[in-house]
């Protein structure tokens, strides 16, 4: 096969980031997407739907012209969101999820949920209302080995949280291991997982290929082959609980390549291109319809896309860099190596 028309995909977990930023990406994902779910881990949150219906209209803003492209909102839980606001979320129209950060566990979740005992009220009002909670699901202790946080959040938050709200709708966010994936084919059918493309096409040895690789470095972090397999078996299954989300998330190169460097993988640049590649690796291109354009908005009941794109098997050249901010530029994934796919325009 040279070429494959699909459905007009999503991206169920996208960074948008917000001004400057957010402008030099937009076009990547707008481009290639009909909607995504943005993440709501800017500085200051996105707590409120006041603070998403803001960010929303800065979005739409921002757009090319011409770009049919739809932002789908989501709030940033804390300690303290109140039940009311997930009444006013629900009936936004914008608002399609609740995004959980354990406080410590990524880029910008110091705001983020101490102890989930203290969102019960709020859960409970999501639970009723099939508001879905997505979740970044990595446990914070430090003591926690970073390989092993996936697998001891499935039994220490995940699956108390599923017993205490058995109806609630849940997306277990960028899973990573065998574990999780085990985990959601064996969980109610309101559980469901998103899957980046770079964990369907790397294993952590990526980021130490001749040397430390701060752009393969992500939370959650790459881990090792059998995971791996394990995603691409699950995300080429065919089971809807599967479905894409990027998890593109943009960093200028001077803050990854750092002492201390952030975490995330910019992806957006080839957000669909790179899962045609992971998916022709196993042969189940005949998959990638349905994981990448039907479960997710199936999931999130949402009508599907009805237009369509085409991907050719035709490799390019990624660049080395790409424009970001006035002061500090992007890495994009696959930087100056090629990718076997690309969209057709
Ligand atoms: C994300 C970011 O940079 O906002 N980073 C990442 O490595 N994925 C945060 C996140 O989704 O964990
Ligand atoms: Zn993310």
């Amino acid at each position: 096969m040279q070429t494959l028309t699909i459905t007009r995909p999503d991206d169920w977990h996208l960074h948008l980031r917000d001004g400057d930023a957010m402008k030099s990406v937009l076009p990547d994902t707008a481009s290639r997407f009909a909607r995504a779910i943005v993440m709501p881990n800017l500085k200051p949150p996105v707590t409120t739907v006041a603070l998403a219906a803001a960010y929303r209209q800065r979005i739409l803003s921002a757009l090319p012209a011409g770009a049919s492209f739809q932002p789908l909102m989501t709030l940033y839980l804390t300690d303290n969101t109140p039940a009311a606001e997930i009444d006013a979320a629900q009936s936004s129209g914008f608002v399609h999820g609740v995004k959980l950060y354990p406080a410590g566990a990524t880029t910008n979740s110091d705001a983020g949920v101490t102890g989930l005992a203290k969102c019960d009220a709020t859960l409970a009002r999501m639970e009723k209302l099939g508001l879905p909670l997505l979740v970044h699901g990595e446990a914070t202790d430090p003591a926690v080995d970073v390989f092993d946080r996936e697998a001891v959040f499935i039994d220490t938050v995940m699956l108390p949280l599923l017993k205490k709200f058995p109806g609630l709708r849940v997306v277990f966010e960028h899973i990573t291991t065998k574990d999780a994936a085990d985990f959601v084919i064996g969980a109610t059918s309101n559980v469901a997982a998103t899957i980046t493309a770079h964990h369907l096409l790397l294993n952590r040895n990526a980021m130490f290929q001749g040397g430390m690789r701060p752009h393969h470095y992500c939370l959650p972090v790459l881990k090792r082959e059998t995971h791996r397999q394990a995603l691409v078996k699950a995300a080429t299954s065919g089971n809807p609980k599967f479905f894409l989300g990027t998890d593109s998330a943009p960093h200028g190169k001077r803050t990854k390549e750092a002492a201390c460097g952030c975490a995330g993988c910019y992806t957006a640049h080839a957000g669909i291109e790179l899962y045609a590649e992971a998916f022709d690796a196993s042969s189940a291109l005949d998959k990638l319809e349905g994981f990448a354009s039907f479960h997710g908005p199936d999931f999130y009941r949402l009508a599907r896309n009805t237009d369509r794109i085409t991907l050719i098997r035709k490799a390019w050249q990624v660049p080395t860099e790409q424009a970001f901010l006035a002061d500090d530029v992007l890495v994009p994934l696959r930087n100056g190596e090629n990718i076997a796919w690309s969209l057709q325009e």
